[in-house]
């Protein structure tokens, strides 16, 4: 049995107020018993949030990490440095860091390794745009960009998070049928390369997601819990949409 998950990415927003804020919010709340909630900040709140959220079983994550160890990367932040700040989970392959920050295939592969050799749980972000999806070329795109970051991956330790681009932000979220068709491909996916781990492995869907709709798109067979941006800042929203995913 699958246990639900679900992650806040604030993305470029939150402050120390707002890690106050969720720490009360879910202090005397029992959702985190059936649901593992992750709170993915900014890198540099890591391990205020960490240690804020650790009373209310919270767990943090970071957003992005390094695809090398250590080095002259100027601005980046390698794993074990995330790992040392409080991370347990990282996204990674984020359409904002793909489409924004050219991160390519190979880069992407290569930070989940690094992100699995320091022991944190890679997010691996897969989705297509509108104009992909009306070419009918959905299922091709997602098992290229599976195949291409996942290629060495420890799919025990593996999160996957479909985020169909086009529902980002914009308010149009992916139905529930079209949502659990992508999730069902690709677990089927996961079974031909990991057979052992396709029953487990956790696929989560993200795309304004909001507490209006949380419950049908969670209550999909193969819809493990959500990845959530906008209403991930408003604390009573993001327990409400934790105490869906139940
Ligand atoms: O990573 C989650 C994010 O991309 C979804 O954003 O605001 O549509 O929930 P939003």
């Amino acid at each position: 049995m699958r246990q639900s998950l679900v992650i806040a990415n604030w993305k470029l927003n939150g402050d120390l107020g707002l890690i106050q804020k969720m720490a009360e919010q879910f202090a005397n709340n029992d959702v985190q018993t059936a649901v593992k909630v992750v709170i993915c900040p900014p890198a540099v709140y890591l391990k205020a949030a960490e240690i804020s959220l650790a009373p209310a079983q919270v767990k943090v994550g970071a957003q992005n990490c390094a695809a090398q160890s250590e080095g002259a990367f100027t601005g980046e932040i390698s794993a074990r440095m995330l790992r040392d700040s409080g991370a347990e989970y990282v996204l990674i392959g984020h359409s904002e860091r793909r489409a924004l920050f050219a991160e390519q295939d190979a880069e992407l592969a290569k930070k989940v390794v690094q992100a699995q050799r320091e022991a944190l749980i890679p997010v691996f972000c897969i989705g297509e745009t509108l104009e992909q999806r009306e070419a009918g070329e959905v299922k091709s795109v997602l098992r290229g960009q599976l195949e291409a970051g996942l290629a060495d991956a420890d799919f025990s330790q593996l999160v996957i998070a479909y985020e169909p681009v086009w529902a980002i932000g914009t308010g149009k979220t992916a139905s529930p049928e079209q949502a659990q068709e992508v999730h069902a491909m690709v677990r089927e996916w996961v079974a031909e390369v990991a057979p052992s781990e396709a029953a487990d492995i956790q696929i989560l869907y993200g795309g304004s997601v909001k507490a209006e709709n949380a419950e049908t798109l969670f209550s999909q067979p193969d819809i493990d819990g959500g990845l959530i941006g906008g209403a991930s800042l408003d604390p009573v929203q993001f327990d409400a949409i934790c105490k869906a995913a139940k």
